[in-house]
């Protein structure tokens, strides 16, 4: 295993250049299982997660070249497995996300239980019970979801119990090819759910309601979709996780290649912290605060404060002058960076879903730590670059699975960042 080694308090300064979103980028290649023709996807983030499920694709018989770095054409016409195994699922549950294209266009899919991860126990009952009123019949055996529609689904009136991203993902890939007309209700409007349902538009689906909590859908009759090439949106959440680099060393960072209007909540917490902000089309730039502020903040679906930023400004409130509450309401165990940043010197108590962290600035200590999940490790990153003295985090293939060429973009503006063999 590896483990990354920082050298705290380096002067940091510069640009960073904003990867595609991972999130939006899975959810678009399971859709590419609804094509007739062949895909090209630019902007595509070369992190764990996509490999994995570009992996899985072609275990279930689709084909792609790599026509760069970032780019791919895939052709899913001969797909001729339905069956996502455990072995590939449990290294990540975003697999689930061939449940509903696969079952839409051949009527029959199996794919493996996702387990659950360090943040929660990640049910996706509701991804099931939205399947079955689509006339899917779901039956779980040896920890496999095995689905079957012989007639193809059809549409229904889905109302969410809650919000879920990758069950409106999964039910509007399921409706694409179904029978009839579907209408989500309580649908997720997550900027990666959006650009589903644009590039599904784009392929010839009747789809309405883009961006709202109120999504409908003709379905064309399991006929395929001509899918027009497109390139994946910026990651909010890796441009969020560099903003907090800035704003934890409270020093002046650039960022391009970003949609400023996916981050509203995020820009108005670092402004409530005392830092300013500066936004063009594709850039933000955010600078130096006279004195660092504490926050309150509560995690909630979009456009509220997204929970894949929970951690990083836990690890940022350790910087502020005062007390900051944070509430994670989304997952139930989002709080694995506590632990981590309290032997790092934090001053952090939590109380059921509620952390309380009393700022501590400038004293954080540099020492061996251990990432738990994908955006816990971003936290730790940003604790160790504020830090004193060196900084070993350790399992950091958490890291990789979301987060792009990290040390480059971390050296990239000044950090003392390297890589070792446990
Ligand atoms: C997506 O996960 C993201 N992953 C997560 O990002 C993100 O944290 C989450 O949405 C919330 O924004 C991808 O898009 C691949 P949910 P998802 O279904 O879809 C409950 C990262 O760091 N729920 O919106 O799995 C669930 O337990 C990852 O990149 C059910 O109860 O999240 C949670 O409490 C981490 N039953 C809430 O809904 C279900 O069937 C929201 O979960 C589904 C969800």
């Amino acid at each position: 295993m590896k483990y990354l080694k920082i050298i705290g308090q380096q002067p940091l300064q510069g640009e960073v250049k904003i990867s595609g979103a991972k999130n939006a980028a899975l959810p678009l290649l399971a859709s590419t299982i609804l094509a007739k023709n062949s895909v090209n996807i630019d902007n595509l983030p070369n992190v764990v997660d996509i490999n994995t499920l570009l992996k899985l694709l072609e275990m279930l018989g689709s084909s792609f070249e790599k026509t760069s770095n970032n780019s791919i054409c895939i052709n899913t016409s001969n797909i001729h497995e339905t069956k996502a195994t455990y072995d590939i699922v449990k290294t990540m549950r975003a697999s689930i996300l061939v449940l509903g294209p696969l079952l839409s266009r051949f009527g029959h899919c199996e794919v493996s239980l996702p387990g659950g991860c360090a943040i929660g126990q990640r049910p996706v009952d509701l991804h099931l019970k939205a399947l079955e009123q689509m006339g899917a019949i779901i039956e779980i055996k040896a920890g496999y979801i095995i689905a079957t529609a012989p007639n193809g689904l059809k549409g229904a009136t889905i109302v969410f119990d809650k919000i879920t991203v990758t069950g409106t993902e999964n039910i509007v890939m399921a409706a694409a090819l179904a029978h009839g007309t579907t209408k989500i209700i309580n649908a997720a409007k997550e900027p990666e759910v959006v650009q589903l349902c644009e590039v599904l538009k784009e392929a010839g689906l009747d789809i309405k309601g883009i961006g709202t909590n109120e999504i409908e859908i003709v379905g064309t009759a399991q006929k395929l979709l001509e899918f027009k090439d497109f390139s994946i949106i910026p990651d909010r959440i890796e441009a969020g996780t560099y903003l907090c680099a800035g704003a934890i060393c409270n020093t002046k960072l650039k960022i391009t290649n970003v949609v400023a209007s996916h981050l509203d909540a995020v820009l108005s917490k670092f402004e409530e912290m005392g830092f300013s902000i500066q936004k063009d089309a594709n850039t933000i730039t955010i600078l130096p605060a006279q004195k660092i502020k504490p926050f309150k903040l509560t995690t909630t679906e979009y456009p509220g404060f997204p929970t894949d930023m929970q951690a990083q400004f836990m690890a940022l409130a350790t910087q502020a002058h005062g007390v900051s509450i944070v509430d994670e309401n989304l997952f139930e165990n989002r709080y694995m960076h506590v632990n981590e940043l309290l032997r790092m010197g934090a001053d952090i108590t939590l109380k059921g879903h509620t952390a309380t962290i009393t700022g501590t600035p400038n004293e954080l200590t540099g020492t061996d730590v251990m990432a738990t999940d994908l955006r816990a490790s971003s936290a730790l990153v940003l604790a160790a670059l504020v830090a004193k003295g060196e900084t070993n985090i350790h399992r950091i293939y958490h890291l990789d699975r979301g987060y792009e060429k990290l040390e480059e973009k971390l050296e990239g503006i000044g950090a003392n960042v390297a890589r070792f063999d446990e």
